[in-house]
């Protein structure tokens, strides 16, 4: 018997994360798509099971110790093993105040969210991750927290100056690289993504890419095989320097 693959997605409910959801819906897998609110989780949901897909709404508010733990309790009940996590769930708290004028609550409500969301969230899958042998954790990172492209003249991404979100980034490659290590005797792969520059409400839309094509680097790296890479930073052309 072959037991379908599973994946969770979360914020699925719109733009980046709702297009990984479909690309892994479309690459035959049973995908768990996770939103902090049930009304529109539950229409992006639809979405996808009136294109045919098995997709299925999970309640998740990353920013909550307590929702996760909940939430992971409630999907070990679902599943026997999670194949593929996609931290997805991000926010920019302020994109026009100085770093300098920032306010604390702010900083600490995007690292709620961008840092230690992915982390819980890792943490509190991690047993049904493990279950599942070959499994694959993808960070949704940006070349925003990439501090050789923030630091690049020439890089786009040195024009711009966002102390949390920047800063929330860059620690979540360092996130990345820590699970990694730890999950490789597991058969775990874990890496971080820059989708590029994407048309979403996070930058009023104001992105170049469609949501689809910011999906396409994190479907592949949901997807990898046995050879593929771990512990690494990843764009739609290849490598990202740290
Ligand atoms: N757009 C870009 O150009 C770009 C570039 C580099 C990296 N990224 C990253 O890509 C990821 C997706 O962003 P996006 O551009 O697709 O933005 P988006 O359209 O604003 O989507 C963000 C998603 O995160 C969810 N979310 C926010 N706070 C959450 C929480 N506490 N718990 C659970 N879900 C939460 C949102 O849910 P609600 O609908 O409930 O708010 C929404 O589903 C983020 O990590 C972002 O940093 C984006």
């Amino acid at each position: 018997m072959t037991v379908k693959r599973q994946a969770l997605v979360t914020g699925a409910n719109k733009g980046i994360g709702l297009a990984i959801a479909k690309g892994l819906a479309d690459a035959g897998m049973t995908v768990w798509m996770a939103a902090r609110d049930r009304q529109r989780g539950e229409s992006a949901v639809k979405t996808l099971q009136d294109d045919g897909h098995d997709a299925r709404l999970i309640e998740l508010d990353v920013a909550s110790d307590e929702k996760v733990a909940r939430a992971a309790d409630w999907l070990s009940g679902q599943i026997d093993a999670l194949h593929v996590l996609v931290n997805n769930a991000g926010i920019l708290v302020d994109a026009t105040t100085p770093p300098s004028g920032l306010a604390m609550r702010d900083i600490n409500t995007t690292f709620e969210v961008n840092l230690f969301g992915p982390i819980r969230v890792t943490q509190s899958l991690a047993p049904l991750l493990k279950k599942a042998g070959d499994a694959r954790v993808v960070m949704i990172g940006s070349g925003l927290g990439s501090l050789a492209l923030i630091t690049d003249p020439a890089s786009i991404y040195s024009s711009v100056n966002l102390l949390d979100y920047s800063a929330s980034k860059v620690a979540l490659n360092a996130v990345t690289v820590s699970f990694a290590k730890e999950f490789e005797p597991f058969g775990i792969k874990v890496n971080v993504v820059d989708p590029g520059n994407v048309r979403t409400d996070l930058n009023d839309n104001t992105g170049v890419l469609t949501p689809e094509e910011g999906a396409a680097t994190a479907i592949r790296m949901a997807l990898l095989d046995p050879a593929g890479p771990t512990g690494g930073f990843f764009a739609s052309h290849g490598r990202q320097p740290w």
